[in-house]
């Protein structure tokens, strides 16, 4: 299944890297080449002479190794693979990869790769539920990351929850599904995420509370399954994934002149928290306090992007997603919005500052179809995310 792989296997420092052993050898049965990273936390659990001997290969450790360097520099090393493993994934390896750190080999091999990364997490189940755990985990979805695992069961440290490795045959069905063509693959989605900003003049705007959190995780799954995506966004606090075609844009005439230039989509999804209005007589220069009154502020409409796309005559993507915000009667207010944008599904949320969802981790939707309303469970933005992307590659199908 994995013949003529490359797969540059990390192995971190948890009681679980002796999973890792067998993992090199049911790799390489499959027909793999391994290459292993060990960190220095790692070689405290198994030794380089262990993973050299069933991987059949050079084991890798040293950031500032001369000879490493001047045979396969770690950039190299790094992007040679088809697929980057990291088996048993700590807390700190985690945390590492959130926060960009490059500060041995693995992170740094982590951080300047272009290839898919997957992660098999492996801690205590307190370290593993630990909210800055948790936040890590978002954000490296975000970023594109696939995750497998943990289980839950007992652990070695007495405890019993969340936290274990995944078994080696569960982390060998992740690496296949990660080298398998996703359902996606040949479509082209186009993504609109984050605020819009409307100048009032050269230093002031109007904007809104969007982060672009749920937006930049529904390019980044979408891209998972294999899409191509363009990805317009505002200026979002997140930053955009890796494996999309990113356009920045401030205003939601620059948003509508970006989308109608990406070309022909197979599905659009309208994230973006597009500014119903713009200043109409923004001033071209800083406006002043002149003592001639206060500044009167004439605003015009903002063309809707989504109805746009929508009721295109031709082109218009098979399947056109919106989004509605709304903080009263959500169901019944998005069904309506529905209608009247004509796009095929709405995903409905409640953005009352009481559900803490808007800048928030998690979301509460309600995926409005021409089946009906259709309430998902709570769930964080990358999970939303998924489920959605999936919903998409079965309609596409
Ligand atoms: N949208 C858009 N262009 C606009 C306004 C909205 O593409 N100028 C899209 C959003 O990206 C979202 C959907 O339309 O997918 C719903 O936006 P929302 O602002 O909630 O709805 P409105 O049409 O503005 O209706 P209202 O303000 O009455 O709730």
């Amino acid at each position: 299944m994995l013949a003529n792989k490359h797969i540059l296997l990390i192995v971190g420092g948890g009681i679980a890297a002796f999973k890792s052993l067998d993992l090199v050898r049911r790799l390489r049965e499959q027909g793999a080449r391994v290459t292993p990273v060990l960190t220095t936390a790692g070689a405290e659990f198994v030794t380089p002479l262990s993973l050299s001997a069933l991987s059949a290969s050079k084991i890798y450790q040293d950031l500032f190794d001369l000879t490493d360097e001047a045979e396969m520099g770690h950039i190299e090393l790094s992007r040679a693979a088809d697929l980057i493993v990291v088996a048993p994934a700590t807390a700190d390896l985690m945390a590492k990869m959130a926060g960009g750190l490059a500060n041995d080999l693995a992170s740094t091999l982590l951080l300047a790769t272009d290839k898919r990364v997957l992660i098999a997490p492996s801690m205590n189940v307190r370290m593993w539920q630990h909210p800055a755990t948790q936040r890590n985990l978002a954000t490296l979805q975000g970023d594109g990351v696939l995750v497998v695992g943990p289980n839950e069961g007992d652990m070695a440290c007495g405890e019993y929850g969340p936290g274990r490795m995944a078994e080696v045959p569960e982390i060998i069905a992740a690496v296949d599904a990660a080298l398998t063509d996703g359902p996606l693959q040949g479509k082209h989605v186009i993504v609109t995420s984050g605020p819009t900003h409307e100048p009032i003049d050269p230093v002031r705007y109007i904007a809104n509370r969007s982060s672009g959190a749920q937006g930049t995780a529904i390019a980044a799954a979408l891209a998972a399954l294999g899409a191509r995506v363009t990805f317009v966004t505002g200026p979002a606090d997140v930053a955009p994934p890796m494996d999309v075609d990113t356009v920045q844009v401030q205003t939601a005439a620059q948003m509508l002149d970006a989308v109608t230039v990406a070309g022909a989509a197979d599905a659009a999804v309208f994230a973006a928290a597009v500014a119903d209005w713009h200043v109409a007589n923004a001033g071209a220069s800083k406006i002043k306090k002149d003592g001639s009154g206060l500044p009167k502020l004439e605003f015009a409409e903002n063309p809707d992007i989504l109805a746009t796309v929508a009721q295109m005559k031709t082109g218009r993507p098979k399947l056109v997603v919106g989004f509605a915000a709304e903080t009263d009667d959500v169901i019944a207010n998005a069904t309506a919005k529905r209608a009247r944008k004509q796009c095929d599904w709405i995903v409905a949320n409640d953005v009352s500052p009481e559900t803490g969802i808007m800048g928030g981790a998690e979301n509460d939707v309600t995926l409005i179809t021409q089946d009906g309303a259709e309430d998902w469970p709570r769930m964080t933005k990358p999970e939303v995310a998924r489920a959605l992307a999936a919903r998409i590659a079965e309609a596409l199908a």
